[in-house]
Formats: structure tokens, sequence, C-alpha cells
């Protein structure tokens, strides 16, 4: 699918070629057009049907006709965007697509108006999600439904930047619900690691894979402990994206890969075992990032720490009461083979210590506990630094892929004492959460600015929709550029001040 932006009058939108066209009508347009007596086909007619009440006012209410005399596309559907902000314009896009069934390879033009970035990126997003099915395993050809989206704004220039980040964010998270939606057995660590090998070929990407013997030799036993229950070889990617001078200190980004969660001797129950091939959409997450990464090239450096593996139970596999030494040198009593994911992170985390990460964030599926506290809006956020946490939040904010932070008391590490090692993998029941990011803080430097996102409840869907939804590529993406554009004023003032000094000195 691709999209093409074009500054667009109301009244040259009927002439456009396409198969169906969307209307987004928000409250403000009510009372110009109604006193602006519209002469085109299409504006008498939306401005009619708003001004006889025929469309409701709630976000996504809609009007579709057919045919309409003037105008080119066949199906039209005028929806109302409220007040424009980009979680109603979503809400109306989504509703917009929706109604108009639009079969297969489609052309859809989309008239927004005077549009904001925000809601511009929801937009897309919007219709890329509407329009995404999972074809991959399946064997008949399944066509797209859009196949191509003429985004029409009043002022197209001034959108360009907007557009570009939205149109890079949008293949990012269709690169990561690609790879979150594949079976566990064409998504194994190998073939996780081959599809990164794929993806570095981008400008400034660099990857690295380190196999079974490799992670032997660093002394990763944590992460050997979840690996040996498996048959499937485990890989660790390393992922490089290089946009600013070597020395600058990377981002790193961690991703768990667990492409299969048993559970292990702890196994879990058998009803929706199968959704447990979503364990790796921090995996898939952290390497879609590096999608939007090669396309927008911003001036930062950006590490991508993927551990991948397998939890299975066998003659081999790690037992309740096992205990292993991490990477870090602590000694880990394993009481519950389930709670691995953060066995294979704290190694992760360690690792990421020589490239003196300016910021250190891992993102993982790590507790169902975390689904009943926030459900399947807003990931769990943790932090040892309140501006990291707060610029998380809002990049989350900013392009509706939500986060909420979540608490880092010590008391709460009191459960993962341990009689016969340094600490357990899991405390009691309860803030389950909670005690996973104390578990994953113990392998992070008090120094390190870091922070952990629990994206269980946000990483897919269940029941009839199952699917991965690609987050938190967005958030994920909005924090680095960001963190970019911050990097790039500070250097810019850096001269100043240090001029500033020297002149303070004569
Ligand atoms: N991958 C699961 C977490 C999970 C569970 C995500 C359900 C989404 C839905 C993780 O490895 C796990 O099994 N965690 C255990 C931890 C427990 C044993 C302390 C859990 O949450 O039950
Ligand atoms: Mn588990
Ligand atoms: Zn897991």
């Amino acid at each position: 699918m691709d999209f093409e932006l074009k500054s667009l009058h109301l009244s040259q939108v009927a002439t456009q070629e396409a198969d169906a066209l969307i209307v987004l009508w928000p409250d403000a347009a009510d009372a110009v057009t109604a006193s602006a007596a519209p002469d085109d086909a299409l504006m008498r007619w939306a401005t009619a049907a708003v001004a006889d009440a025929d469309i409701d006012k709630a976000v996504g209410s809609l009007l579709l006709a057919h045919r309409l005399p003037g105008v080119q596309a066949r199906k039209v559907a005028l929806v109302r965007s409220g007040d424009a902000s980009p979680a109603a314009t979503r809400k109306a896009v989504l509703a917009a697509v929706g109604a108009l069934k639009l079969g297969s390879n489609k052309r859809l033009l989309l008239w927004a108006g005077e549009v904001s970035a925000g809601a511009l990126a929801a937009l897309l997003q919007a219709t890329a999600d509407a329009s995404y099915s999972y074809t991959t395993t399946k064997s008949k050809a399944q066509p797209r439904s859009l196949q191509h989206v003429l985004v029409g704004v009043h002022d197209a220039t001034a959108l360009q930047g907007a557009f570009a980040q939205a149109r890079a964010t949008v293949k990012a998270v269709e690169w990561a619900k690609e790879w979150a939606n594949r079976p566990p057995n064409h998504a194994t660590p190998t073939l996780l690691a081959e599809a990164a090998q794929q993806l570095a070929q981008g400008k400034r990407l660099q990857v690295e894979v380190l196999g079974p013997q490799d992670v032997t030799k660093l002394g990763m036993g944590a992460y050997l402990a979840v690996a040996q229950g498996a048959e499937e070889p485990l890989r660790f990617i390393v992922l490089r994206y290089q946009g600013a001078p070597k020395a600058s200190a990377p981002v790193v980004l961690v991703g768990k890969g667990i492409t299969f969660d048993t559970g292990g001797i702890s196994l879990k129950p058998g009803p929706e075992m199968d959704e447990m091939k979503f364990d790796m959409s921090g995996a898939a997450a952290v390497l879609g990032t590096f999608v939007a990464l090669a396309e927008l090239q911003p001036a930062l450096n950006v590490v991508g720490l993927v551990p991948c593996c397998e939890n299975m139970p066998d003659g081999r596999a790690v037992k309740p009461g096992d205990v292993v030494t991490s990477l870090s040198g602590q000694t880990i009593e394993i009481l519950n083979t389930d709670a691995e994911g953060r066995l294979i992170l704290c190694d992760a985390l360690t690792y990421a210590e020589r490239f003196k990460p300016r910021a250190l964030i891992d993102v993982a599926t790590l507790t169902g506990a975390c689904v009943i506290a926030l459900g399947n809006l807003r990931a769990g956020l943790y932090s040892n630094r309140d501006e990291l946490a707060q610029a998380l939040q809002a990049a989350g904010d900013a392009t509706l892929d939500p986060c909420w932070r979540m608490p880092l008391d010590d008391e709460y590490e009191e459960g993962l004492k341990s009689n016969f090692a340094d600490m357990a993998n899991i405390a009691g029941r309860p803030a389950g959460s909670v005690t996973a990011a104390k578990f994953l803080q113990k392998f992070v430097a008090p120094e390190q600015a870091w922070a952990h996102l629990d994206i269980a409840g946000v990483a897919w869907k269940g029941g009839a929709a199952k699917g991965a939804t690609g987050r938190p590529v967005a958030l994920l993406l909005q924090y680095l550029l960001d963190e970019a554009a911050r990097m790039a004023k500070e250097s810019a003032q850096a001269p100043q001040a240090a001029a500033g000094a020297k002149r303070r000195k004569r």
C-alpha cells in the first residue's frame, strides 16, 4: 500500500480519480460551510446533510453515498471527525474505511482538509490498520483492500515532514505486526535473525548475530537456562543504526524475543497457549523501529539488543529450584520457569553496559499481571529517571500508543529474596508486573538511565480479531526522533555556552 499527500481544496476533490472517497468533517466545518453557499456537488451534498442533521454529531458517525452526480469516486463516505484531534481522526477513519467495504486493490481518496501533524499520522495509521490482513501462511493470495491512498489536505508542503514520519511509522508498525503474527514455526529465533540481517542492508545499519556458543562464552547463564529446553537454537541479535558520530552515546533498545512460551516445566494451561507466539512482540517492535530509522535517517545512534529463544519443557529443560549465574555474576534461583522473560532480559541488560547508553529501554510482554493492571490501552512504564519517563509517556500520548508510569519502590523487591541464590525469579502474586520490573532493575546500574515497558496487554488482540498490534513501535520511534531533536538543540547551544564561558574568563 502506498500513500500520497496532495494539496486539495474540497471543491477539487470531486474530480479526482479514485474508487472511494472519504470526507472528514470536523465540528468546526459546520458553521463555516453552511453560510458559504457552496456551488459544487460534493459540498452541496455534505453541507445539506449536516444542515438537515442527517448525520449525527458523534465522532465516527457517517453517511454513505453511491454514484453522487459530479463525483468521480463511486462510493463516498462523509464522516464526523469531531475536534479533529488525532484520537477523533483515528476513530473517524476506522469507521469510514470499515463502512465502505472496499474489496481489493482499491484507490482511496481521503480528504482531511486542515489537519495537524498528529492527526495526519493517526489517519495514515488508521487506514493501514483497517486494510491490513495477515496472509503470509495462507495458501491463496489475498490482495489488500487498499492499494493507494491519496490524502488531500489544505497545505501539503507544511505537512511534508510529518507525512514522511507517518509513512515510515506505518511501514515499521507493519513490519512488527507481520513478524509477531507469524506462527511460531515460521518465526523461530533463526528466522528472526535472518529477518534482522535482511533489514540491516538498509543505510547506516549493521547487524551481528550471536549463537549458543557465543552466548555461552560470554556467560549469559540466565538466558542459556531458558533456551536449554528447546531444540531450536537461540539467537542474540545486535542491530546498530549509526546516524551520529561514533562517539555519540546510543539509545539502547532491548526486546524480549521468546518465539514461543510454553512456560517450560512450569507448563502453561492449554487454552489460548497459541497466543504465546506473540511473546516476541518486544523483539518485533525493537527490530521494526529500525525499519523506520533506516528510512528517516535521524541524527542519533541506536542499538537494538534482541535475545531470542523458545521456552520449552524437555529432559534438559531448566527445573524449578535450579540456580543459574547471570552475565552480571548475580545468581538466580529459578522458582518458576514461566517467568522466563526477565531471565533473558537481565543478561541483555548487562550486555548493554558495554555501549554506555544515553538511555536503556527494554520492551517486553513480561507479565499477565500487567494485563490485569492496565488492560489493553496503556503499556506499563517503569523508569529510574523522571525525565526519561516523561519523554516516553509524551511520545506515547502523541502517537496514540500510550503508556502509564508504575512504581519502583524498593519495598517491592522483598518478595524476590531466595535462601539459595542472590535472588529468586518470582515474588508472590501481588503486584506481579512491579516485582518483574524490580527484578530487571537489579541488572541496571543506578547511574544508568533505564526504562522498562511491559507490553503484555497492548502487543496483541485476542478473540475474533486475534492479531498483533505493532505496538509500541510508534512510541519508540517518536521518542527517538524527539531525542535526536533534543540532541541537535543541545549541540547547537553548546558552542555558545563554551564561548560564553571563555568570555567570562577574560
Ligand atoms: N509471556 C508471559 C507473560 C504474559 C502472560 C503475557 C499472559 C501476556 C499474557 C510471561 O513469560 C509469563 O509467563 N509470566 C508469568 C510470570 C509469573 C510466573 C510470575 C505470568 O505473568 O503469569
Ligand atoms: Mn512465561
Ligand atoms: Zn513469556
